[in-house]
């Protein structure tokens, strides 16, 4: 059988970087797409990574600019064969009440968070539906789930996420190819450890678990709905927060 080639935008992030990982763990060719300055990471990742950096190559992508992600695609497919796999990570975060919020905070979060999710899956899909399969997974957030202050932006952005999933997942069902959410809650990851560290530490104290997740506890589970055998679950918004949100 072809070996998996699977996408991973924001590969090079604080949760992408796991997420390259655990699909390459997994037996993947993986393709990380990251703004270009996200190069110099690559690097002292493929030093520390020794025995997995033969399974997963770096690439310049900006997820906001849709030529770019059509023309990113069509390169990939030539290099590596047809894409199997999309993991939506790219992300960022504008925060900022909504009495303060700037439109400029507004568009550039829309641009990456919500258009990107779109421009790379639009890119990718008729080659994934062509060959009868498929696993797009988008990243969404707990955030996206309860709605966060100083995140009206980011919490739009992560609901519509996984009303993309659901929308998607219906019109290729019967296509060999599933598309899930994942929501992660609080990790640690730049993002995070950018906020406050008063605002932080309430969070964390909220949290179950009590304490902030791993990339890794993320990874895993993108990794599992990445997997041939997921075939049987889509549209699904899987939660992974240490149980800071629950619902039925
Ligand atoms: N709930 C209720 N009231 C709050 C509050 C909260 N969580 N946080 C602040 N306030 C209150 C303050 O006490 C203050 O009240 P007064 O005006 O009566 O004094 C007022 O709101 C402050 O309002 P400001 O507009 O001045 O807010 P600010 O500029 O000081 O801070 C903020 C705004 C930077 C967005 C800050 O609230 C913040 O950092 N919030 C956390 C945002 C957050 O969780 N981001 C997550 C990033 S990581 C991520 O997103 C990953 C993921 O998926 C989980």
């Amino acid at each position: 059988m072809k070996r998996r080639t699977a996408i991973v935008t924001g590969g090079m992030g604080g949760l992408g970087t796991a997420i390259c990982q655990h699909l390459a763990r997994q037996g993947c060719q993986v393709i990380a797409a990251d703004l270009p300055h996200c190069n110099r990471r690559f690097e002292a990742f493929r030093i520390q990574a020794q025995g997995m950096a033969d399974s997963i190559d770096f690439f310049p992508l900006d997820v906001s600019n849709a030529v770019a992600c059509q023309q990113f695609a069509e390169e990939m497919s030539n290099r590596y064969g047809h894409i199997d796999i999309l993991a939506n990570v790219a992300g960022i975060t504008r925060d900022a009440t909504l009495r303060k919020m700037q439109h400029s905070q507004w568009d550039e979060l829309m641009r990456v968070n919500l258009d990107g999710v779109f421009n790379m899956t639009r890119a990718v899909i008729e080659t994934m539906v062509e060959h009868g399969f498929g696993r797009v997974i988008n990243i969404s957030s707990v955030n996206g789930q309860t709605g966060q202050f100083g995140q009206t932006n980011y919490s739009a952005a992560k609901a519509g996420v996984h009303g993309f999933s659901m929308a998607l997942a219906r019109e290729v069902a019967t296509k060999g190819i599933t598309v899930n959410t994942v929501s992660p809650g609080y990790c640690k990851t730049a993002m995070v450890m950018a906020v406050a560290e008063e605002i932080r530490e309430k969070i964390i104290s909220q949290i179950p678990i009590g304490r902030l997740g791993s990339p890794d506890d993320v990874a895993r589970v993108v990794a599992f709905l990445a997997a041939d055998e997921a075939g049987y679950l889509t549209g699904i918004n899987l939660p992974v927060n240490g149980g800071y949100f629950m619902s039925f």
